[in-house]
């Protein structure tokens, strides 16, 4: 078994997760994998920078796939007994024109985003090793989200003591609700993407909470943040940053120095805590 540091990072074949890798090859020391949905547009992206004189691994993962997830957690344990970078990054967005029904924009942007995210962590948290990070890629959008929500909901997402199964429970309902036309009715915001990662970010404050609990000892931090608005094939070429300026945050997250003990459990944009 391999003592060297291990980070991987999700969906990072293109846009602001390869600009992670690349940051990640640059800055942390021990083995980096970009990981890709597809094995050739990920060994597309190792090719190229490889170019650039870097030196990244390659796994496949399908955050929509629990047998994609169980084949990375088993080669994860047996080749490094553990983990001690995650970035959850890998993300999708129906374009604003898209002519899909809401219904369905929300089920497969839930699918991935929310629902894909969550059983990366239930196989992969356990792993991370002591004094290990884990950043998940929310958004602003979340923030936004939130505000339009019903003030029940409001209350219970910004609750100090929801649970993961209420988290998922509610994250069920907005598109069970979306799929009765009654989602606005339910309090709900019409913005499938920004329920998506309130569900991200509150995941995240959940998870900090279970690891003060269950693992105090082992100054693991664990955060959400947003990247700022990133020129990838997402956002489109008007956004104002580019991806390595989206990566910094996530960077700055996963590198948090073995002496730090915050932020953890926060939403962090432009390397800034913000109020949740
Ligand atoms: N760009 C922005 O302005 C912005 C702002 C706020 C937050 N974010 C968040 O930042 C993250 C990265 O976004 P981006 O702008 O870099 O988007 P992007 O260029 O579209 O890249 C998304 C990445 O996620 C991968 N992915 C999608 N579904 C996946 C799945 N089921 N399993 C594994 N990988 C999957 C994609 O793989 P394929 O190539 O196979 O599709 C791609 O590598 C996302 O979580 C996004 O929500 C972006």
């Amino acid at each position: 078994m391999s003592n060297v540091p291990v980070a991987v990072v999700t969906g990072s074949n293109k846009g602001i997760g390869l600009a992670i890798v690349r940051a990640l090859c640059k800055q942390f020391p021990g083995d980096v994998y970009l990981t890709s949905r597809d094995p050739d547009r990920g060994q597309a992206a190792v090719a190229q920078l490889q170019q650039e004189g870097l030196k990244p691994l390659f796994h496949q993962l399908d955050i929509d796939d629990p047998q994609s997830i169980r084949a990375l957690r088993d080669f994860l344990k047996e080749k490094y007994g553990g983990l001690n970078v995650l970035v959850n990054n890998a993300g999708i967005a129906f374009k604003v024109n898209d002519t899909a029904p809401f219904a369905v924009q929300a089920e497969v942007t839930l699918k991935t985003n929310f629902f894909g995210t969550r059983n990366v962590c239930t196989e992969l948290l356990p792993l991370i090793k002591p004094y290990g990070r884990v950043v998940n890629v929310s958004s602003m959008a979340s923030n936004s989200a939130l505000k339009g929500c019903s003030p029940e909901l409001q209350q219970k997402f910004r609750s100090d003591t929801i649970t993961e199964e209420e988290l998922v429970q509610l994250m069920t309902k907005f598109v069970e609700d979306t799929k009765k036309n009654i989602h606005q009715k339910e309090g709900w915001p019409n913005t499938a993407y920004g329920v998506s990662k309130i569900g991200v970010t509150v995941l995240s404050r959940i998870q900090a909470r279970l690891l003060n609990e269950q693992r105090k000892g082992d100054h693991i931090l664990l955060n959400a943040c947003c990247p700022g608005w990133v020129r990838t094939d997402m956002a489109g070429p008007k956004a104002t940053k580019s991806p390595e300026e989206g990566a910094e945050t996530p960077v700055y997250l996963a590198l948090l120095p073995s002496s730090a003990d915050a932020p953890h459990g926060q939403f962090v944009s432009d390397k800034t805590v913000r109020p949740w």
